[in-house]
């Protein structure tokens, strides 16, 4: 299915519905979503869709890996009910002029790298959203900052429907699945694991009692350090709700520990919830 109208004839077939939005290339993180996805509403839809809006000019648009013959089977072996792959001119038709920008928690992190990132990626989940009409979305804590973003535009926004973030799912060596890691030559691929131990680090300072934000920040760039392949771009201890980076932790509140690392070619991002204690 490409068109709208031809979503919306096929949608119409379904009752409760959940919904995993992707840009394809397919791993088990997304696969994941999609099961859960299945599992809570009965039928899960899933779309495919490269979005131009959200890569800046120097991204990797023109790459961003793609196999979309692989990915459908990878679905259907999945029991994904539908899944929307449209053009760019079905997203944004002839004439397209409106955009949603969520401020503020976009301004950080992410965001605050990328300008533009997030206009694009709440734009084209409105889009989405009114298009499919889905009971549930489902949104890896993999881009925990999206994650937060997206709640806020369906909040502000009265959109019916209810955001759910499911766990990263792994390699078994800790390194988090992203159809970018396909960048990685062997030996980054081996030295990206990196991220994983600073991201235990932390956790271990955290459940050692550590509240003090400079501290959490710096078990996790001493691990980093270490790798002479990782570049880090950020390393972050945030709260997990306005995303404000943190002096002091409130043990009741706990924090978003998080980290964009250029190891070669790909930026790749990871994070953990410090839980409350
Ligand atoms: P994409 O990077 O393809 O990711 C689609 C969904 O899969 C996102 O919710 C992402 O967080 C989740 N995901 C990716 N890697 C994961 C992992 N290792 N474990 C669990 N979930 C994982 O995120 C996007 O696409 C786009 O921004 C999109 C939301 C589709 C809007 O264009």
């Amino acid at each position: 299915m490409t068109t709208r109208a031809e979503l919306r004839a096929a949608r119409a077939e379904h009752g409760t519905l959940g919904l995993v939005p992707t840009m394809g290339f397919l791993h088990d993180g997304h696969l994941s979503l999609v099961r859960r996805a299945k599992e809570d509403c009965g039928s899960a839809i899933a779309s495919i869709f490269v979005n131009p809006l959200q890569f800046g000019p120097k991204e990797d648009l023109a790459t961003y890996p793609r196999d979309l013959d692989r990915d459908l089977s990878l679905l259907e072996a999945t029991g994904c009910d539908l899944v929307w792959t449209p053009g760019d001119e079905d997203v944004y038709p002839p004439g397209f002029d409106t955009y949603v920008d969520v401020h503020g928690i976009t301004d950080v992190l992410e965001g605050g790298r990328r300008p533009g990132h997030f206009r694009g990626v709440s734009t084209v989940l409105s889009v989405i959203f009114n298009v499919v009409q889905p009971t549930r979305a489902y949104f890896g804590q993999k881009d925990a900052q999206q994650v937060v973003v997206v709640r806020k535009l369906v909040r502000d926004l009265g959109m019916p429907l209810e955001v759910v973030a499911a766990a990263t799912v792994r390699e078994p060596d800790g390194l988090a699945m992203s159809s970018r890691n396909t960048y990685l030559d062997p030996t980054e691929r081996e030295r990206a694991v990196v991220l994983r131990r600073a991201l235990d680090a932390v956790e271990k300072a955290w459940q050692d009692g550590e509240i003090h934000g400079a501290a959490l920040r710096s078990a996790m760039s001493a691990v980093l350090a270490a790798e002479p392949l990782a570049e880090p771009d950020y390393v972050s201890i945030a709260h997990p709700d306005t995303l404000e980076e943190l002096d002091h932790v409130d043990p009741s509140v706990g924090a978003l520990a998080s980290m964009a690392v250029r190891l070669g070619k790909p930026r790749l991002l990871d994070n953990v919830v410090l839980l409350p204690r």
